[in-house]
């Protein structure tokens, strides 16, 4: 058990939340939701210990071992697969770590070998010595090969990664599962996975993310982080998210009695309960359902931000030509000869291997030069680059909101720039809150602002919706169709691609393509449907 007592969390200008009262069992799986923003990871973190909180506490059985998966699924990069997953075990790592930087030094003294002899004992303890090959097997497990477990973590893709990271949370064979956004960089086949392994988990889950179809599938409850307050609902998304409109409408419509708004909600929850009876949980999730009543259910309040981009000019004849592209990265051969012209008002999904897609746009902005063939952007062409990984844009940089996006502006002006920054929802004193305490979403909103300051007339997007909400996605994506010039890009979401993609190419494993004019769901219907 978890019990959360009279959590806050304070910020100089801003209550996150406070007065947070929850308990959490074993057997359930809390699905955490809310606004980019709205406090989840910082939740998760004060749950693992890694943050304090302003005010209360959280009291966890002694004896339980916890684990957590972080939303940057790029810390690791510099770790191998194998190192990566003995992290899991922190005191064992670095019991190894000081043992081995003893003995590769050159002047071994009296006192070095004293201490090696004490780190000797303790990782004996640990079962120091198995923990390769326990690390080694769990990886088997969740099907990451031997021939992986010796590369670098950079040079895994999303979906080995999420695996990689999932076995070193349970290398510590926890009892609490602590998932932030997991099912980020994920494939279908492998969310479904993930689905699997979820449910056959035995002791607690808290997982953070946005995606509707996977909390449906897990969650037996949600807890919502919403006015500032945090508040566990019985059931899966749709039912909180069905129950909430409900709830919305009805405090609108003041008309109403009282009692004719009580009979209506509960006539849905009987409703819901009656469509969902043929689901696994049904006999024990309807008997909570039964329990809720009016007062637990509360309208919810989410924001959309604009996102718009300006066209710098009308294009050329000439947009973008890529000729025999050839990209080899660690002796692995990503594309293999590619050739494509870009004519106008095409928007291009790139799919299949996302490695390849990264290392193609990498080319593309002249980021990586580590190629053969060619490429030439046209003379009207200005092209604007959203990359997968951000870090690099916001850790150690001191500055504020405005401030970190003067950096990419030609207009200056304070009032100027906060324009921009209100549209991405960032107003008032939130435009000085410092760019490195932004959460996942709230640093991709940021770098949209960016991309919007300057016009340009060809965008190229990597995973643009991964961190964002619901409502993000959906203004990103009516941004997106509504751009007059070409778009080049990549994304998980699949409503996503069929709402702006007019053709499709694919990197296949063997680095070879395919190269469609059509929409991503015919595409799918031809080559995957049909087959
Ligand atoms: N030191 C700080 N000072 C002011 N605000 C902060 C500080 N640290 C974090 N914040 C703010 O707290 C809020 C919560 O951040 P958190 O990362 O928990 O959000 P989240 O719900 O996980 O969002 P996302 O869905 O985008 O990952 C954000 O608005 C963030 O900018
Ligand atoms: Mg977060």
């Amino acid at each position: 058990m978890i019990y959360v007592n009279n959590l806050g969390v304070r910020f100089p200008d801003r209550i996150l939340f406070d007065d947070v009262n929850l308990t959490f069992s074993p057997g359930n799986c809390y699905g955490v939701i809310g606004a980019n923003g709205a406090g989840k990871t910082t939740f998760l973190k004060i749950l693992s210990g890694e943050k304090e909180a302003t005010s209360g506490d959280i009291t966890i059985a002694k004896d339980s071992r916890m684990s957590i998966l972080k939303q940057d699924h790029f810390a690791f990069d510099d770790y191998t697969v194998l190192d990566t997953v003995i992290i899991g075990n922190k005191r064992l790592y670095d019991i190894r770590e000081e043992k081995n930087a003893i003995y590769a030094k050159e002047d071994f003294n009296e006192a070095d070998g004293i201490r090696a002899s004490e780190l000797e004992a303790e990782f004996a303890e640990l079962n120091g010595w198995e923990a390769e090959s326990e690390a080694g097997i769990l990886l088997q497990g969740l099907g990451i090969e031997n021939s992986l477990h010796e590369k670098y973590m950079r040079e895994l893709t999303g979906n080995e990664k999420v695996k990689v990271l999932l076995a070193q949370a349970l290398f510590g064979n926890p009892d609490i599962l602590l998932l932030d956004e997991p099912t980020n960089d994920l494939d279908i086949k492998a969310v479904l996975w993930l689905e699997d392994f979820l449910s056959t988990f035995e002791g607690i889950v808290i997982v953070v993310s946005h995606d509707r179809y996977f909390l449906n599938e897990v969650c037996t409850h949600m807890v919502d982080i919403d006015f500032g307050k945090i508040n566990i609902f019985t059931g899966n998304y749709d039912f909180w998210y069905e129950s909430s409109q409900l709830a919305l409408q009805m405090a609108k419509d003041r008309n109403k009695a009282k009692e004719e708004k009580i009979k209506e909600l509960q006539a849905f929850i009987a409703k819901f309960s009656a469509n969902k009876s043929k689901s696994k949980q049904a006999t024990s999730r309807k008997k909570l359902l039964d329990k809720i009543s009016l007062d637990d259910i509360r309208p919810s309040t989410r924001k959309y931000p604009f996102v718009g981009f300006t066209l710098s000019r009308e294009v050329g004849n000439e947009i973008l030509n890529v000729e025999n592209l050839t990209k080899v990265a660690d002796g692995t051969v990503l594309i293999d000869n590619l050739n494509f012209r870009v004519n106008k008002n095409e928007k291009i999904a790139f799919i299949g291997n996302e490695l390849a897609i990264t290392a193609l746009f990498e080319i593309l902005e002249g980021h990586d030069t580590d190629f053969e063939g060619e490429f030439k952007w046209g003379q009207t062409i200005t092209h604007s680059y959203f990359p997968k990984d951000n870090n690099d844009f916001f850790e150690n940089v001191d500055l504020n909101l405005i401030d970190w996006l003067r950096q990419y502006s030609e207009e200056q002006s304070q009032i100027y720039l906060q324009g921009f920054l209100g549209k991405m929802l960032f107003s008032g004193d939130d435009a000085l809150k410092k760019a490195k305490v932004l959460s996942g979403g709230e640093r991709v909103r940021m770098m949209f602002s960016r991309m919007m300051l300057t016009p340009s007339n060809a965008l190229i997007f990597d995973q643009p919706t991964n961190h964002l909400d619901l409502e993000s996605i959906t203004a990103v994506n009516n941004g997106l169709i509504s751009f007059k010039g070409n778009i080049l890009f990549t994304s998980k979401d699949h409503q996503f691609i069929d709402t702006i993609a007019n053709r499709i190419i694919e990197i296949l494993p063997d680095g070879s393509s395919r190269d469609k004019t059509t929409s991503y769901n015919e595409y799918l219907e031809e080559y995957y449907v049909k087959q």
